[in-house]
């Protein structure tokens, strides 16, 4: 390539050939040198260069995931939100079959491309629909994708725009039961105060005909019904405890004392021989603006609950721990576990696996802890027991 200045000082660039002319059985003599302006061509290339490199800009700086398949279903775009969002480089997938990014229960997406190809109709081009991705970890999450196609010279391709709806959905979720709550809660409210007036008489008079009877077997039979009111009353208490409005009586705590103290209480009512509770409070844990006395609820509920699922005996782990603005208290059981499925009921009221039990304890301390402006949760994998994790602001 040359460059030359034109009449008017443009720096034009030329692109030159040269041919040698070999004329029959005589020795090369001649050349002929052919040039071609390409200063426009090579404009075109450039520009085009730098309209790659914006969209590619625009395309990584996106949050959504953007990618493209050809109709081969081989990935052949992946932006930079898609990398985090699947967790795959672009390295990996570039030329890789989309299924990667299905999850395969899905069966083989190609299908759906195919058919679009033979019909150039679809359901889903153009719309907002909801589908689930295949991260790189092979953890199953919610997106949102809309997808459009680009008919080229060269074929056919597919865009999508994903969104990654993790978050969403848990936000969703938690509104889901929190309205859940409130509606329940007034029936419940209802019934309790219907069942309490009813109970005390069966109770009192059953404790005066008490006094009165000698047959053994009859003593036996009122002490059952005694066991009953006294755990139908807790039931009604526990009622009331769930629908009260929860007014907090705030103060300056140390939850590690408050701790101290449950544990105190909790090894009192059950044999050490089977239970061990083992403590690893955090002495940077400072005091907290809180409801103590709710909380050592929380924390008896939980622990029972822990208790009840190691049937056998085993180790409940308390621990603290500071977080940039309060502290997070977790409590580990060596228990059954809780399934996948049960997780996201366990905070539910009247949710119960327990022959006794009356499926209030967790979302009574779940209350507790919302109008603390805090969050529990729990995780757990089955047979490799429980964790329940409780985060509390620390004003
Ligand atoms: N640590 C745990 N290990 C295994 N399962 C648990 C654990 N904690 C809670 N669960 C499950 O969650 C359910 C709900 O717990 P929750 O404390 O709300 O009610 P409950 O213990 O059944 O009854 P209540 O506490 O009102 O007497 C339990 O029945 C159990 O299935
Ligand atoms: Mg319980």
């Amino acid at each position: 390539t040359y460059y030359q200045k034109d009449a008017e000082g443009v720096t034009n660039e030329l692109f030159m050939i040269m041919y040698p002319l070999k004329l029959r059985g005589k020795k090369i003599k001649y050349f002929m040198e052919i040039a071609r302006d390409v200063t426009e061509y090579r404009k075109l290339i450039r520009d085009l260069q730098s309209s790659e490199k914006r969209l590619r800009a625009i395309l990584d700086t996106a949050t959504d995931a953007v990618l493209s398949i050809d109709e081969n279903h081989r990935i052949i775009l992946f932006n930079d939100a898609a990398q985090s969002i699947f967790g795959y480089s672009r390295e990996e997938v570039l030329g890789e079959d989309l299924n990667l990014l299905i999850p395969t229960k899905y069966g083989d997406h190609r299908q759906y491309v195919h058919r679009f190809l033979e019909r150039r109709e679809s359901d889903i081009v153009g719309k907002t629909i909801f589908l689930t991705g295949l991260r790189k970890n092979g953890k199953e999450f919610p997106i949102e994708l809309s997808l459009s196609f680009l008919e080229m010279a060269n074929g056919i391709t597919f865009t999508a725009i994903i969104r990654d709806m993790t978050v969403h959905q848990q936000l969703e979720r938690k509104l889901l039961q929190s309205e859940r709550l409130a509606a329940v809660g007034q029936a419940a409210a209802h019934v309790a105060h219907e069942i309490k007036n009813p109970l005390m008489i069966i109770g009192g008079f059953s404790n005066q005909i008490g006094q009165r009877l000698e047959d053994e077997k009859d003593l036996q039979k009122l002490e059952m019904i005694l066991d009953e009111v006294r755990r139908l009353e807790g039931l009604v208490a526990n009622l009331g405890d769930f629908t009260k409005e929860y007014r907090l009586v705030k103060r300056h705590a140390d939850i590690n004392s408050v701790l101290a103290d449950v544990l105190e209480i909790m090894s009192g009512v059950c044999s050490p021989e089977k239970y061990e509770f083992k403590k690893f409070l955090s002495s940077e844990v400072a005091e907290i603006n809180c409801d103590p006395d709710k909380l050592k609820q929380v924390f008896i509920n939980v622990i029972s609950n822990g208790l009840e699922a190691m049937t056998d005996g085993g180790t409940i782990s308390i621990s603290t721990e500071t977080l940039p603005d309060g502290i997070e208290v977790r409590i580990v059981d060596q228990g059954s576990g809780i399934p996948e499925e049960d997780l996201e009921h366990i905070f539910e009221p009247f949710y119960t696996t327990r022959e006794r039990g009356s499926g209030l304890g967790l979302s009574i301390s779940y209350k507790i802890v919302e109008a603390h402006g805090g969050e529990i949760w729990a995780d757990s994998s089955p047979g490799e027991g429980a964790s329940f994790i409780i985060q509390l602001p620390a004003g």
